[in-house]
């Protein structure tokens, strides 16, 4: 990425991450261009992040190698449209737009070698996940550029298709939401124990952090970990038992093919 040069459509949360995670692996400020309607939002990520803003999208991209759509869902095909000009065959398009197929994209912007990703909020703190998908007119090193781009704020992971980003969508991108929903319900459960709401807070949150680390560091899998944890007739397999008499695991099934779903038919109402 030492020469790569990027430009950001669309300057709001996640784009400001991705430029910050770049620019803290050390990208010049030269290599980084954005564009985005609100005066001051072009202001706030200029004073944060030292790049050049423009209000017009098309000032943004000339000269870019990869071109990052960062823009909501819904404003894509009307940025995608205005854009097509301005763009030449070689730039790579990266787009982080939930929910816009390749296939709506190339129909937009004509034919585009591009990428399309899924990251999640914890990309906001460098903590994040992402599922890349790349068309067939991405080159190797355009794949590497892109592979970059979203490691600068997490993890990125390869597709073999494209239909896997509904699955990544329901498993990482509406993923933090699951984990809140535990912490929530976990809190309220100390509390109704007994704790302090506070106390319970803690507790819960800490744990989390705690099995989280335990788990991303660990030789083993998660199904082991909860083995070595889980004595024999003790408290830990009282509650796994209740869990699992309730249809725990069908449960997480049920919602993910749920968010799936979703996904898949937003894809189709947002593509038109
Ligand atoms: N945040 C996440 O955790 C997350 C996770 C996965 C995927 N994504 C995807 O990332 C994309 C951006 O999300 P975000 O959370 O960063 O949204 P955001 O903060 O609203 O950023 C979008 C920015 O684009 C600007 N914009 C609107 N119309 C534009 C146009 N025609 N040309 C250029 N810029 C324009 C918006 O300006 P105004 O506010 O003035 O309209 C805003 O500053 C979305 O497509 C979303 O699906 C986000």
């Amino acid at each position: 990425m030492s020469k790569t040069r990027i430009a950001f459509i669309g300057a709001g949360n996640m784009a400001a991450s991705l430029i910050g995670g770049l620019r803290a692996q050390g990208l010049d400020a030269s290599q980084i261009r954005a564009s985005d309607p609100g005066a001051e939002q072009r202001a706030k990520v200029h004073a944060e992040h030292g790049i050049e803003l423009f209000a017009d999208n098309a000032d943004a991209v000339e000269g870019a190698d990869v071109v990052v759509l960062a823009v909501k869902p819904q404003a894509m095909k009307a940025v995608c449209q205005a854009l097509k000009p301005s763009l030449k065959p070689e730039q790579l398009v990266v787009s982080i737009a939930a929910g816009i197929t390749c296939a709506s994209m190339n129909n937009w912007l004509g034919a585009q070698p591009i990428v399309r990703c899924m990251p999640n909020t914890p990309a906001l703190l460098r903590q994040g996940v992402s599922g890349l998908y790349a068309t067939a007119e991405v080159s190797a090193a355009q794949r590497q550029q892109a592979e970059q781009l979203l490691s600068a704020v997490g993890i990125a992971l390869w597709l073999d298709s494209e239909q896997q980003l509904d699955a990544v969508t329901a498993v990482s991108g509406s993923g933090p939401a699951y984990f809140f929903l535990l912490i929530e319900a976990m809190t309220a459960a100390g509390e109704k124990l007994g704790l302090p709401r506070e106390t319970a807070a803690k507790l819960t949150l800490q744990t989390a952090l705690g099995a989280a680390h335990m788990a991303v560091s660990s030789d083993v899998d998660a199904a082991e970990l909860r083995r070595r944890v889980t004595s024999p007739a003790g408290t830990t397999e009282a509650a796994i038992k209740s869990f699992q008499a309730d249809g725990f695991e069908a449960l997480v099934e049920k919602a993910l093919s749920a968010a799936a779903h979703r996904s898949a038919e937003m894809a189709e109402q947002l593509g038109n």
